[in-house]
């Protein structure tokens, strides 16, 4: 070989090697978390105030939300703050010292959830629609890990067990009325400077950084159709605006800048209440990681908001997050119903807190949750045939149906519904297949045999 291909050789080799260690092209984001919030309103050549700036360059924040050392008695939480929906920062709530030290590094988290399965979102600008696409996948933890830093990726998933096993619950959730009504905890993972729709739950949620900074815009409900607020399906209670709040074109949405916000920011160990039917928009910051969890408001007409009891010392034990009572769980990339095998008390349970503090349930509401518990089971009977379980004792029915035109059942309804009733939806719940007509399963029958004969 001539010196010159020995060369050549020598410099292809360090290429591979370089190419195989690391395989990106292309620049990690920023990790910065020094932005001004809120940003000072100013004017640009004669532009209009925060004409193309994200929300919050419009107008001059109201206030920052009200804020506590840590987390309060569950009694000032639920009548102070829940109930009143008051949004609220809880500074310093999260005693997580243990995962602030090991999840400091992504090595941690590839060794120990690489092989999970995790809800990851990626999100594109529909530049001519001034709106944004997000696309919802399951992918490993180690995939995730190993773009995240280069693409917007970033995680959305409800919150698989083996990470609940190392986060803690957060203490205000160890007892009282609050910790009966759990829905789901869900985790957010990002790298640099990204921001979420304005949008708002039916469910209250606490909101919790374990790394990165997250500023908060916050928002009363009565002011979402100023930014052509969207429920994401009729009777929801919940929803968003479809408006791009990054680069907001003020000509366009007039009423932006006449809407009051408060704000927050949140570092590690911070907590924040985003009450029901608030809107909000979060800007994350740096090597972010934090958690939501949503909890339905509830109506203490007939919950005891003590029980089960705050003993003392309550607040201050730290349990896992993965023994908390919630209504759904992720298994591997799904997300399911908790309990698989419902009885009359559980099932009456599951519809007060679909319920939340509102006096009736309308068909839309139960559907989704229905669709949602019985995912997979493609042979489920119709949600509306269920639904209909839970209305036949009612009196008059089809005169109320149709007097006012809504399918719904009301809170005294499902006061009043028998265990036997309860118990015939649970086990549709329970075996949705089971709900299949004879003839579906006469034909599965043949398909069988055909299958075997095959074999
Ligand atoms: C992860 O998701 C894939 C694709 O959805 C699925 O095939 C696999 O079974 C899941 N893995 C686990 C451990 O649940």
């Amino acid at each position: 070989m001539s010196p010159l291909s020995i060369k050549m050789s020598l410099l292809l080799l360090l290429l591979m090697v370089t190419w195989t260690t690391d395989a990106r092209i292309g620049f990690k984001k920023d990790l910065s978390m020094d932005a001004v919030f809120p940003a000072p309103i100013r004017r640009d050549a004669g532009l209009p105030e925060g004409h193309l700036r994200p929300l919050g360059y419009q107008r001059p924040a109201d206030s920052p939300a009200e804020e506590l050392d840590g987390f309060p008695d569950i009694r000032v939480f639920y009548h102070g703050y829940s109930k009143q929906r008051t949004p609220v920062v809880f500074r310093k709530a999260l005693k997580d010292e243990e995962v602030f030290k090991n999840w400091e590094k992504d090595k941690y988290l590839r060794d120990t959830f690489g092989k999970l399965n995790i809800t990851v979102v990626t999100q594109r600008p529909i530049f001519h629609k001034d709106e944004i696409k997000r696309t919802t996948q399951v992918v490993k933890m180690k995939r995730f890990l190993s773009e995240y830093e280069y693409e917007d990726w970033y995680i959305s998933s409800v919150i698989p067990a083996e990470i609940q096993q190392q986060l803690s619950l957060p203490t205000i959730f160890n007892c009282g009325v609050v910790s009966r009504y759990l829905q789901k905890p869900e985790i957010w993972m990002s790298s640099g400077s990204i921001s979420s729709k304005l949008h708002s739950h039916h469910d209250h949620n606490l909101h919790c950084v374990l790394f990165g900074r997250r500023d908060y815009v916050i928002i009363r409900n009565k002011y979402r159709y100023n930014f052509d607020f969207k429920e994401t399906y009729i009777n929801s209670g919940e929803g968003y605006s479809p408006i791009d709040m990054e680069n907001i074109n003020v000509y366009k949405h007039k009423k932006i800048k006449e809407t009051p916000w408060t704000w927050a920011t949140l570092r590690q160990g911070d907590c924040i209440l985003i009450p029901s039917g608030y809107l909000h928009y979060v800007h994350a910051y740096g090597r972010s990681i934090s958690y939501s969890i949503l909890f339905s408001p509830t109506s203490d007409t007939d919950e005891d908001v003590d029980e089960p009891p705050c003993k003392k010392g309550a607040a201050d034990t730290l349990k896992p997050m993965s023994e908390g009572t919630f209504t759904w769980s992720y298994d591997g990339g799904k997300t399911r119903l908790t309990d698989r095998q419902l009885d009359a008390d559980s099932m009456r349970h599951h519809l007060m807190s679909l319920l939340r503090d509102d006096s009736q349930i309308y068909f839309e509401k139960f559907d989704h949750f229905y669709k949602d518990a019985t995912a997979g089971a493609k042979d489920a009977p119709p949600a509306q045939q269920v639904f209909d379980i839970f209305k036949e004792k009612i009196i008059n029915i089809q005169k109320r149906d149709k007097k006012r035109g809504l399918n719904y059942i009301t809170r005294v309804d499902i006061h009043q519904l028998s265990d036997d009733q309860l118990m015939r939806v649970a086990n549709i719940f329970n075996n949705p297949n089971e709900g299949k007509t004879q003839k579906d399963k006469s034909k599965l029958k043949k398909e069988e045999l055909q299958l075997n004969r095959n074999v």
